[in-house]
Parts: structure tokens; sequence; C-alpha cells
């Protein structure tokens, strides 16, 4: 599925196809927020026609402060890298929060098996997911506040405002919202401490991205 330029606007990014590295800053609120945008490191950016291959792409975490979410564009697809934090994490556990979900032990082949798992990552810290709500490919807001204009249920997560989807720190969605399946997950794997090559999976796995149920 292709994400348009309208689909990045709702993202209240307002970056386009050029502009594929902007970051989110964990504390913004989501309606009438201005995205932060991170400055842009050239030596961070893979060449245009590294991309337009849809070649795996590098990204040093190093920068990434702890409640940050970062968006990068893989194969003209938002990625969201998301350092999250102890209080994150633990909204993945919680059995109340647990219970809101769809599909909290992703049965569903939307991940690779190296993130099937309680973090649907390859290390809990850092959570990587493809940034398109599985509903109607809108592109769901970070709001890691707990509670707010969301209700108190709301654990922190993300928010689709396009037909109201949910998801938490994990990307795993809601019952009860249009969105049927969890966020994807890219393959991806670490390159060394720091750096993440996200469109490569690790040694020993050949896991298609393509096999997923639905971007
Ligand atoms: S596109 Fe996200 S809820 Fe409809």
């Amino acid at each position: 599925m292709s994400v348009s330029a309208e689909d990045r606007e709702l993202a209240g990014t307002g970056a386009n196809r050029r502009d594929f590295l902007v970051l989110l800053a964990g504390a913004l609120s989501v309606v009438g927020a201005a995205a932060a945008i991170w400055p842009f490191i050239d030596s961070m950016n893979p060449a245009s026609d590294v991309i337009a291959a849809g070649a795996p792409i590098d990204f040093d975490l190093s920068p990434l402060k702890p409640g940050q979410q970062i968006l990068i564009m893989w194969q003209s697809k938002p990625i969201f890298v998301v350092r999250r934090t102890a209080a994150y994490l633990d909204t993945l556990r919680k059995p109340q929060d647990i219970k809101l979900l769809r599909d909290p032990n992703s049965h569903v082949n939307q991940q690779p098996p190296y993130a099937e798992n309680w973090h649907r990552s390859i290390v809990p810290e850092y959570a990587v997911l493809v940034g398109i709500c599985t509903h109607l490919g809108c592109i769901p807001h970070f709001v890691p506040k707990a509670g707010g204009f969301l209700g108190p249920s709301w654990p922190g997560g993300y928010f689709c405002p396009c037909h109201g989807s949910k998801y938490d720190f994990a990307g795993r969605v809601w019952t009860g919202v249009p969105a049927p399946y969890n966020l994807p997950v890219p393959p991806y794997h670490f390159v060394d401490n720091t750096t993440i090559r996200i469109g490569e999976n690790p040694k020993g796995s050949n896991w298609e991205f393509s096999s997923i149920v639905q971007l």
C-alpha cells in the first residue's frame, strides 16, 4: 500500500517524500501539535537512489532519548522507531491493558518470528514498527501520555485519528476499533549496539516481509 502525501499531513509531520527523517518528540500532544523536526543530518540519510531501490537502511539510535519516537522512511513506508521507557514497557504487560487488545500474543503474521514476543521487537527498549494503520492506511499518531483526551483507560500508545483505531506501544491493536490487525514489524536487525538495519533480517532468518497479513 502506498502512503499518500495527504496521509503524511494527517500524521502532522508535514513530511514529504524527500523528507525521510522526522523526529516526533514524545511529549507532544496530538491535537494541534507541531511536530519537532529533527535537524537533518546528512550522514544519517541514505542516498535517494538507495531508498528508491528499497535497499536496507541503517539508522543510528544514539540520538534518540528515552520516550522519543523517530519516523524514518523505508521503501516509501513510514517506520516508527521508539525508545521505550520502563513506564511504556510496563503497559505492555499490565493485565488490564492486555485485556484491551485484539491479538496480544501476536498470533497473526504481522511481525517476523524474532519479534513474536511481548514487546514485538528484538530488544524491549526499541520498537520498530511500520506506521500504517491496518484499517485504511492513515499514519497513527504517537500519544505516549496516559489519559488525556483518549480517556482514563488510555495507557499511551498510538492513536489513528482517521477512524479512531488505537494501538499500544508495541503496535498491538485494541479490540472494538476499525483496524483489524497489529501494526506490522519490518525485517530489521542490530548491526552494532546502536545501529539498526531496517529491511534486512538477522542472520539465520529468511522471513519475508511480503508474507504479512496486511500492510
Ligand atoms: S485508517 Fe486508521 S482508523 Fe481508519
